[in-house]
């Protein structure tokens, strides 16, 4: 059974985080093929960047973990942030690289995560995700989150599904 570490993302590991987010990222646009249009997949690579983790350490509301695995190779990546003191967390981003998929870096990642907006007092936390991304659907209906609401023609006109998990005090 592997081992693997979550950790806070240290400004020095920007490095690890962009690797990892790239992966994943490619990943998730592999899996979900034409559902999600071109143009969109370009505008979103246009964000993923060294310079865009670095400028969320500017950024006190905006938490970023990265996951480690044995040999100390950058496996996951999770940024979001939390809106003031409303309780209210939002995760933009939440992956792992395809050699860890079944492997619990992703489970791992997630009881980091939460166990983090606990402590900061959050009470609710919502991503979004495709609908046809059922990998991630499945992975997060097993770790506790809920569907929340069906956004349709969202962003590029695509419907995204948000998820939420309600954290206990
Ligand atoms: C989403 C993600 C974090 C899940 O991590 P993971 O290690 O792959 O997840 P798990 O293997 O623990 O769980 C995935 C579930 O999907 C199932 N699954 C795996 N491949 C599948 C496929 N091709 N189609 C449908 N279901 C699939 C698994 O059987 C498992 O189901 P179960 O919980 O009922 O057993 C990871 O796949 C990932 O980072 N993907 C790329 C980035 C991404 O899509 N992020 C989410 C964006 S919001």
């Amino acid at each position: 059974m592997a081992i693997f570490r979550t950790t806070h993302l240290a400004q020095a590991s920007a490095k690890d985080a962009y690797d990892v987010h790239t992966k994943a990222i490619r990943a998730m646009f592999e899996y979900v093929g034409d559902y999600y249009p071109q143009p969109a997949k370009m505008f979103d690579w246009e964000h993923v960047s060294m310079e865009h983790v670095q400028r969320r350490f500017a950024n006190s509301q905006v938490f970023q973990f990265v996951t480690y695995d044995e040999d100390q190779v950058p496996v996951g990546y999770c940024f979001g942030e939390i809106h003031g003191p409303s309780g209210y967390g939002f995760i933009h981003f939440f992956g792992v690289a395809p050699e860890v998929f079944g492997k619990g870096a992703a489970d791992n990642q997630m009881r980091f995560v939460l166990k983090f907006l606990h402590d900061q007092g959050v009470h609710k936390v919502s991503l979004v995700t495709f609908p046809v991304n059922e990998r991630a659907v499945k992975f997060y209906k097993r770790n506790g989150w809920e569907e929340e609401v069906l956004l349709k023609q969202h962003w590029w006109g695509v419907d995204y599904l948000q998820l939420s998990y309600w954290i206990e005090p």
